[in-house]
């Protein structure tokens, strides 16, 4: 896989957090954490509205500085002063609400702020536009024309833009804030699809959802969070799709919402 293609065939994390914690004045949105990302793998971070994934996001991409605990990177112990700090260490996040440019093509969407140009600051439009195209189709979304403003563009296929771009500009660990969430079938399989391009192209994906199938049909691992500790950590190997919905589910608590509601 990934680790053979770029001749790096150690299995050491990209990224660790070690006991990370983070508090809010007196408010604990997240204790103890620990997690491991590997090249080439997907980490699913699960939970219920409050539990503390975007708070943990913003912890990895330089938003926040956390309370306790320490994150690494190749090993080594790291602080993020911001977010462009973090991005210089190869960890790329994609938010919900993307900060695109609608009425701006594809292509400009693409290299918006890492723009190519030639002399005199000529922008290098015909290779911008060759570039976006071929990363879309290596990723298998073939888009006819990339010179449409992007607001023209369906919710997966923004996604898709945000994500090919992160994995162009060098992207070790691409963090997925709840990519799917606005999605229906066909577009969160083509995300999905995505999601494993990258993996197998050597990234470390972290994959926030509220969607246990989602999670299941690309993750390696899985973190459940509720109340921001973690209360599952297991491998792909040591969960079924079952257990990891009834857990999300918290147990037995929609079965019996179930029976309540039953008439
Ligand atoms: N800036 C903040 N100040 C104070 N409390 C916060 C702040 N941000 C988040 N919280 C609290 O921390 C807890 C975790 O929030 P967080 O946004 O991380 O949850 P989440 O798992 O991403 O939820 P959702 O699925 O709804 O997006 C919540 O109780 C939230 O109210
Ligand atoms: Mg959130």
């Amino acid at each position: 896989m990934s680790a053979d293609m770029s001749g790096d065939t150690t299995d050491a994390p990209v990224i660790e957090l070690r006991g990370v914690g983070k508090s809010y004045g007196s408010f604990r949105a997240l204790d103890d954490i620990s997690l491991s990302v590997r090249q080439g793998h997907v980490t699913c971070v699960l939970g219920d509205n409050g539990a503390g994934k975007s708070t943990l996001i913003k912890t990895l991409a330089g938003l926040h500085k956390p309370t306790d605990g320490e994150i690494l990177v190749d090993g080594e112990p790291v602080e993020f002063a911001n977010p462009r700090d973090a991005l210089d260490h190869g960890i790329a996040t994609v938010y919900q609400d993307l900060a695109v440019v609608g009425q701006m093509p594809v292509w400009r969407n693409f290299f918006l702020g890492q723009e190519l140009t030639g002399r005199f600051g000529r922008m290098r439009e015909t290779e911008m536009r060759e570039i976006t195209r071929e990363r879309l189709t290596h990723m298998g979304v073939d888009l006819p024309d990339v010179g449409v403003p992007i607001a023209s563009l369906s919710g997966g296929q923004r996604q898709v833009v945000a994500i090919a771009r992160a994995v162009y500009f060098g992207a070790r660990v691409l963090i997925l804030d709840e990519p799917t969430a606005a999605l229906g079938v066909k577009q969160s399989g083509m995300v999905l699809r995505f999601i494993a391009a990258a993996r197998d192209d050597g990234i470390g994906v972290i994959l926030i959802t509220h969607n246990p199938h989602h999670a299941h049909m690309v993750g390696d691992h899985f973190i459940l969070l509720n109340m921001g500790r973690e209360v599952l950590d297991a491998t792909r190997e040591e969960v079924t799709l079952e257990e990891l919905t009834m857990q999300m589910a918290g147990g037995g608590e929609l079965d019996s919402l179930a029976h309540e509601l039953e008439r």
